[in-house]
């Protein structure tokens, strides 16, 4: 192997997302088969035996790719040279918990993490936030690392994506192959906004051959709503299909979308589409060279228009309650 191996930094490493990412990272599903990889597992103390034990079992699959694995649980060591970011460690909701304290105890993860990727990260770094609340949890990192350029922080919405494209072609009995061109629009939360009036469903637009009925009181509120289906069927959030969005969200990034397609990915705003600049909130984006950039000039009809402010002003409300919190 010649290359220099990347530096793959994934936080929360010991959790079930965790479990699900770290084998397809080192086989070669986020960067590649000609690219081999060195894991940085950043947890808490209390965990990081389960992650020294998940280090183990990658030893076993004897990953050619995988060219070492260090556990950490300082986030500044962890983020050291770190070319690839993904912040899945997060406080969860518990009982009793309003939004502002998650708000507040997320801000404690995600603000000293920015400040150790501000630190020590490559020039090339990367972030991925999985951890929710997503967007805002990215919108805290992003704040505290004034030295890496604001489009390197993202949040994940590809898992809304990837269940709106799953949606669409069981409706239409098509494969997922057939359809491009979704978007998620917002925050990766229940106001998101799955919009199939620019999708393509094999070359003609997806919300001209679904009833406005399904579309607006089944298909968004399923894909809006499917996290908490899941955690009501599973007893559990997401985890593989959690893992497999971020594969996808940063393989994507990297090596570009396809011609003639796009992705949903929660990227700082530049003021497109009236969201205002600075949130963190999803957008069709293409990615080219390593690069992304929002797709610009789409036709957004009342309906669409009504949805993504909707979300969007979710996502200013969360700013608001986080900066009050002295977290920006
Ligand atoms: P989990 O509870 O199984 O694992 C979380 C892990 O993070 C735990 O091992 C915990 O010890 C660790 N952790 C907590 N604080 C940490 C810190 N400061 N530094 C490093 N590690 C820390 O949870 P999970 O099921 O793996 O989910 C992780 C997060 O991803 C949750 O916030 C969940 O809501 C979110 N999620 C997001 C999406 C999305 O589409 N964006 C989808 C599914 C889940
Ligand atoms: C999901 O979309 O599956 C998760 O974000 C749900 C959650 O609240 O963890």
């Amino acid at each position: 192997m010649t290359r220099t191996p990347v530096n793959v930094t994934v936080t929360g490493a010991a959790g079930q997302i965790g479990y699900a990412l770290l084998f397809r990272i080192a086989s070669g599903h986020l960067l590649g088969p000609d690219t081999p990889v060195r894991l940085r597992l950043l947890e808490i103390p209390q965990a990081v035996k389960a992650a020294e034990g998940t280090a183990m079992e990658l030893d076993d699959c004897a990953f050619p790719l995988l060219a070492g694995v260090d556990i950490f649980d300082d986030a500044t060591a962890a983020f050291d040279g770190v070319n690839v970011a993904l912040l899945v460690g997060a406080r969860p909701r518990t009982k009793g918990m309003e939004r502002g304290d998650l708000l507040e105890a997320n801000g404690g993860i995600f603000k000293p993490q920015g400040a150790a990727i501000n630190a020590g990260a490559a020039d090339d770094v990367r972030v991925l936030v999985v951890g929710n609340p997503a967007n805002t949890n990215a919108l805290i990192a992003q704040a505290h690392a004034p030295d890496v350029p604001a489009a390197r922080f993202t949040a994940m919405t590809r898992l809304d994506h990837n269940r709106a494209l799953s949606q669409l072609a069981a409706k239409l009995s098509v494969p997922v192959s057939a359809i491009r061109k979704m978007t998620i629009w917002g925050n990766h939360s229940a106001t998101q906004y799955p919009d199939l009036y620019h999708t393509e469903v094999n070359g003609k637009i997806a919300a001209e051959q679904v009833e406005d009925g399904w579309l607006r009181d089944e298909f968004i509120p399923t894909v809006a709503k499917r996290g908490a289906a899941i955690i009501e069927a599973r007893g559990a959030s997401s985890a593989a299909s959690a893992a497999n969005a971020a594969i996808d969200h940063i393989h994507t990034w990297v090596h570009g979308t396809p011609e003639g397609d796009w992705t949903s990915m929660a990227v700082v705003s530049d003021g497109s589409y009236g969201v205002p600049e600075g949130l963190i909130s999803s957008f069709p984006v293409v990615a080219k060279g390593g690069e992304w950039e929002i797709v610009q000039g789409l036709d957004i009809n009342d309906f669409s228009r009504q949805r993504i402010d909707a979300s969007v002003a979710e996502l200013a409300e969360e700013r608001d309650a986080v900066s009050s919190l002295g977290l920006l």
